[in-house]
Order: structure tokens, then C-alpha cells, then sequence
């Protein structure tokens, strides 16, 4: 088996930035709008009212102070407070493709490598634009990579999923090179009516280059120590969108089209089953955590990721040992343990240890240890 490493990581963000107090004057808008037409009934008791959002509160329970999005117009108009995204042609890139082609070539830059070099690429998100061609095979066109190409989701643990899915293409040489791509476009799928999770999600894309170590040519590499994946399924995040809504004789546009949560729960059950798995992996790379100089987490929350650090590298961790991008750019879903990567590995040294773990939707956990050559 050959040993792997990243040699370059790429990230793209849309430039449309909403800050909580733009999200919360056009959420709060929409609540009176909406209280005010339902005076009647509200006031007979036949209906609740809506409760307004507030920045405070946003940034206080979850760290976020802004997030990027494909589109700023249409989540801030009152009466729509959803994404305008206007239709493409077969013959146009999709959007989603689009924003990881962006990230794609950062990586490839930073691996010293061209997109001719690549024979893998893997597309990993929670939301997949469309059922098929794979969004996968599109951006292997528009980048014009080799071989083959496929799309995963297993929600915001795709890219560590996808991660171990190339290095093993790469370690058993079924695969020279792998393009591991998490483009979320989470926008699409957040119901931003939803006062409890409205201020969640961004858009955003990251891309890894994977490689083994004796072909790699980058001056940055991370040799990718192991990787260990869980799952156990639970209905706590969810989302019921899918191609057989049609057939249901149901609402296809209801509540539960989209992304929804018991957030308390997740907090509680998801945080010890995480650290857990990194205390219990680490362990078995005969590893304690003072070994261990970044751990890259998943960005849902700052408070969660302060829990499973503490339980991790114990109470006294520094920040920067475990580094934020959520308040920049919220929760991008899958692509938030590697933009964190991206953002916060040129600093580490030779030698240095540290694991990126992701963790969400299943419930789903995956870690992955590197060590910087
Ligand atoms: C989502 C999350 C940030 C909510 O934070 P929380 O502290 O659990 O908030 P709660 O839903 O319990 O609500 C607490 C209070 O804030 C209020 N509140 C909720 N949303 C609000 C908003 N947007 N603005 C103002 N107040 C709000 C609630 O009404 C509640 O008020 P009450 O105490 O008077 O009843 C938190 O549960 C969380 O981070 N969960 C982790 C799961 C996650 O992020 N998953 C993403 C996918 S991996």
C-alpha cells in the first residue's frame, strides 16, 4: 500500500455576504408581515403568532456572525426569503459544479498539479443539484480531469467519507491522483422561515488534491495517518426531499422538504460520540492528545466544537488549536472540517499531528488523522 497525503487544498465562497443583522431586519419583516395578516385569528386565539429572530441571540448559540450565499436579493426580500437562482441550460455548467470547479483549481495550484494529472474526482455534499448526470462527471468535464468520476452524500460528513473513499483509490492504485470536492449550496435546502434554524447555513466550497507521498510535488503535504468512519442512524437532522415526493400525493414544497432538527438533541448525543471517536482513534495510532497540535472539526457550532474540544484536549485548549470559520461563513455543511484545514495548516511544522473530523446528519462521524511531512 502506498502512503497518501493532501497536497493541496482549494476553497471558493460565493462574494454575496449576509451579516445576522441584515438576515434578522428581513426575517423580522417577514414575521410582522405575516403577524399583521393574521391579526384576526391571531387575536381569537386560533393562531399563534410568529416570534421575531435576534443577531444577539444568533451569535450567542452558535458563533455565527455572517454567512456567503449565491444569492443575497432574493434570501433578503421579505416576501420570498429563498435564494433567487435563475434557471440554466443543459448546455451551461450548474451552479454547483461551478462553485467547486473554483475551489478545484485552488487545490490544483496549490499541489502544483493540472487538471490532466487527476484520473478521480469525487464530488461529496449533502445536496446534490440534480439526480444525475453526477455533478461529479460535469466538473471533471469543465476541469478536464482523466478517469473517473462519482458523487457521495453523507450530509456533513461527506468530505471525510469522501477523503478515505481516494485515499484508498490512491493507496491500492486504483486510482494515481483524486480531486476529493465538497461544493454545498446549502442555501438551497434551509428554510429561512424557520426562526430555530435560519441562521445556520452558508454556501461555500472546498477541495482537497490527494496523492501518494512519493509522487506529491507541493511544499505543503499532510500524510493521512488513518481515518476511521461512523454512523448510527438517527431521525434528529433530516431532510425528506427526494424524487418519490411526487408520488406521495403530499405537499412536495412542506416543512420537512427541507432541513430540520431537534438541535438540543444533536448538541447532547452527537458531541460525546465524537470526541469519543477521535479520543478512541487517536488511541489506536498510539496517540494521546497531547500529541495532537490542531484538531479541525466540524463548524456547526461554537459551542459544540468547544465541548468536544474540551472533552478532546481538555479544558485549558487553545483557540487556535481548535480554529473557527463559522463565524465568517456559518455552517457550509460537509465543507466546514476541511475549510477550517485550509484556512488553519500552513502555520504546523514538520511532524505536526492533528485530526479533521467532521460529524452531522445520520448521525454520521468521520476523523481523519494527518501528519504534516
Ligand atoms: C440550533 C442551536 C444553535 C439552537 O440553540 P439552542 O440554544 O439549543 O436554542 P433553543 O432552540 O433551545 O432555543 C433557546 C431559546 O432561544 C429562542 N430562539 C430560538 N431561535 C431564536 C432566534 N433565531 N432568535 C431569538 N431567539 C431564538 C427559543 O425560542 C428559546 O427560547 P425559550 O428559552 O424562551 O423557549 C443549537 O441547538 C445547536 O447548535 N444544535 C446543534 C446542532 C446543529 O447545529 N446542527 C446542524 C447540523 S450538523
Amino acid at each position: 500500500m502506498r502512503r497518501v497525503v493532501i497536497s493541496g487544498t482549494g476553497f471558493h465562497a460565493p462574494a454575496p455576504r449576509i451579516s445576522n443583522e441584515e438576515l434578522v431586519a428581513a426575517f423580522n419583516a417577514y414575521v410582522r408581515r405575516h403577524n399583521a395578516e393574521h391579526a384576526g385569528e391571531i387575536e381569537a386565539g386560533t393562531r399563534q403568532p410568529l416570534a421575531e429572530s435576534s443577531a444577539e441571540f444568533i451569535e450567542k448559540a452558535s458563533g455565527i456572525r455572517c454567512r456567503h450565499v449565491v444569492d443575497k436579493a432574493g434570501l433578503l426580500d421579505p416576501e420570498r426569503l429563498v435564494p433567487s437562482i435563475a434557471e440554466r441550460g443543459d448546455d451551461q455548467i450548474c451552479v454547483q459544479a461551478e462553485l467547486a470547479v473554483a475551489a478545484a483549481r485552488g487545490a490544483l495550484a496549490k499541489a502544483g498539479r493540472e487538471a490532466a494529472d487527476i484520473d478521480a474526482v469525487i464530488v461529496a455534499a449533502t445536496g446534490l443539484q440534480r439526480a444525475y448526470p453526477a455533478v461529479a462527471v460535469e466538473v471533471q468535464q469543465a476541469l478536464g480531469a482523466r478517469g473517473y468520476a462519482y458523487d457521495m452524500n453523507v450530509a456533513c460528513s461527506s468530505a471525510t467519507f469522501a477523503l478515505r473513499s481516494a485515499v484508498d483509490a490512491v493507496a491500492c492504485g486504483s486510482a494515481r491522483r483524486a480531486l476529493v470536492i465538497c461544493p454545498e449550496v446549502c442555501s438551497g435546502w434551509l428554510d429561512w422561515r424557520d426562526r430555530d434554524c435560519h441562521f445556520i447555513f452558508g454556501d461555500a466550497a472546498v477541495a482537497m488534491v490527494v496523492e501518494a507521498a512519493d509522487d506529491a510535488v507541493s511544499a505543503v503535504r499532510f500524510e493521512v495517518l488513518g481515518s476511521r468512519l461512523q454512523t448510527q442512524f438517527s431521525n434528529n437532522i433530516r431532510n425528506n426531499f427526494g424524487f418519490l415526493n411526487r408520488c406521495e400525493d403530499g405537499d412536495p414544497l412542506a416543512r420537512d422538504k427541507l432541513f430540520y432538527q431537534q438541535g438540543r438533541k444533536v448538541f447532547k448525543e452527537v458531541c460525546p460520540m465524537v470526541a469519543e471517536q477521535i479520543l478512541d482513534h487517536i488511541g489506536e495510532h498510539g496517540l494521546t492528545p497531547a500529541d495532537l497540535s490542531r484538531l479541525w472539526l466540524h463548524q456547526a457550532n461554537i459551542n459544540m466544537n468547544d465541548l468536544v474540544t474540551k472533552r478532546v484536549l481538555g479544558p485549558d485548549f487553545r483557540r487556535e488549536q481548535a480554529p473557527m470559520v463559522l463565524d465568517e461563513y456559518a455552517n457550509t455543511a460537509a465543507a466546514g472540517s476541511v475549510i477550517a484545514f485550509h484556512f488553519h495548516s500552513d502555520d504546523l511544522l514538520t511532524g505536526d499531528t492533528g485530526v479533521i473530523c467532521s460529524f452531522g446528519a445520520g448521525y454520521s462521524i468521520g476523523s481523519v488523522i494527518v501528519r504534516k511531512l
